[in-house]
């Protein structure tokens, strides 16, 4: 499988590694950014972050061209800082992070996240822990299934689909919670199914996306040192909403430059080749230098 990353080209005009540096790629997928940068460090290093094993594994296995510039960790965004400390490399000089799920994630139906094809319902990036959207779906209550689908789907029919849901049970499959929505959510796009808000906000509510990014952003400083830079790419509004705001109050409060002012998209050209990149979108800020 092979995973067609997004705005490599812009990661690197901004991220802007260089010989000898530390690099942070907090979210590693199937490597392509990693392997990207690896291949411009000289001498330095790329640390290799995601909570997916089975992705890191799979990266770990494909990078055949600079495997000593490259080592890999896996966990969520919330221990990366114990995780860093513990290599004992100093600050990094700069990170990326490529949000949301790869499309290898999306498009293998055992990992439940698709609603295309029938699998499991799972929806977690580490399948080695946490609640599954099966037991979200099987033991929340039905006005917390509605606020969750209304919260992180941003979907208008969210309490009939918690209705459905709930006289469902047990809900065990990915097929069988397409056939509860598609009951009481007549398809009103040619583009976008009845079922993608739902999918999208139980995936969100099993890895606890949202709460993810707060963490990662929390932590910068203890990550990235002065005069290093932090991109990221995020694919919808809510976590774009996140980014934006505490990027700008770093800004506020001089702890960051933001350098790109507004949030810079695809080529058109990139589109044209990968539409699923359709909706990404790059931010950039740079860590205060001290003057002292
Ligand atoms: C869009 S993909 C990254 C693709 C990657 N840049 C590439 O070039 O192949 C996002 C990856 O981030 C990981 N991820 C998302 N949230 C995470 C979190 N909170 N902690 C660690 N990894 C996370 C996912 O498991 C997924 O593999």
């Amino acid at each position: 499988m092979q995973h067609v990353p997004v705005m490599t080209e812009e990661v690197l005009e901004w991220l802007a590694p260089r010989d000898g540096g530390v690099y942070l790629d907090a979210t590693c997928g199937l490597g392509s950014h990693t392997r990207a940068i690896a291949a411009r460090v000289g001498t330095g290093l790329v640390i290799s972050n995601d909570r997916d094993a089975e992705s890191l594994e799979m990266a770990r296995r494909s990078i055949v061209d600079t495997p000593e510039r490259i080592r890999f960790t896996q966990g969520p965004f919330s221990t990366l800082v114990a995780r860093w400390q513990a290599m004992q490399l100093g600050l990094a000089q700069g990170l990326v992070a490529d949000l949301g799920v790869s499309r290898y994630q999306l498009t293998t139906p055992e990992r439940g996240m698709t609603f295309m094809a029938d699998g499991p319902l799972d929806m977690r990036m580490d399948r080695s822990q946490g609640e599954t959207a099966a037991d979200i779906c099987n033991y929340s209550s039905e006005l917390e299934l509605a606020n969750l689908i209304y919260e992180y789907g941003e979907e208008r029919r969210s309490r009939q689909i918690a209705r459905a849901i709930a006289k469902g049970r047990p809900v065990t499959t990915t097929g069988q919670l397409c056939r509860l929505i598609t009951q009481v959510t007549p398809r009103t796009s040619r583009t976008i199914a009845p079922e993608t808000k739902t999918f999208q906000a139980l995936r969100i509510a099993v890895n606890h996306e949202l709460d993810e990014i707060k963490a990662l952003l929390v932590a910068l400083p203890e990550l990235v040192g002065p005069g290093g830079r932090v991109v990221t790419i995020s694919f919808h509004s809510l976590e774009d909403r996140i980014l934006k705001q505490h990027f700008q109050a770093l800004g506020r409060s001089g702890q960051v430059r933001v350098l790109t002012k507004h949030v810079v998209a695809p080529s058109d050209d990139e589109v044209r080749r990968n539409p699923a990149s359709r909706s990404a979108k790059l931010r950039c800020v740079e860590m205060a230098v001290s003057e002292e």
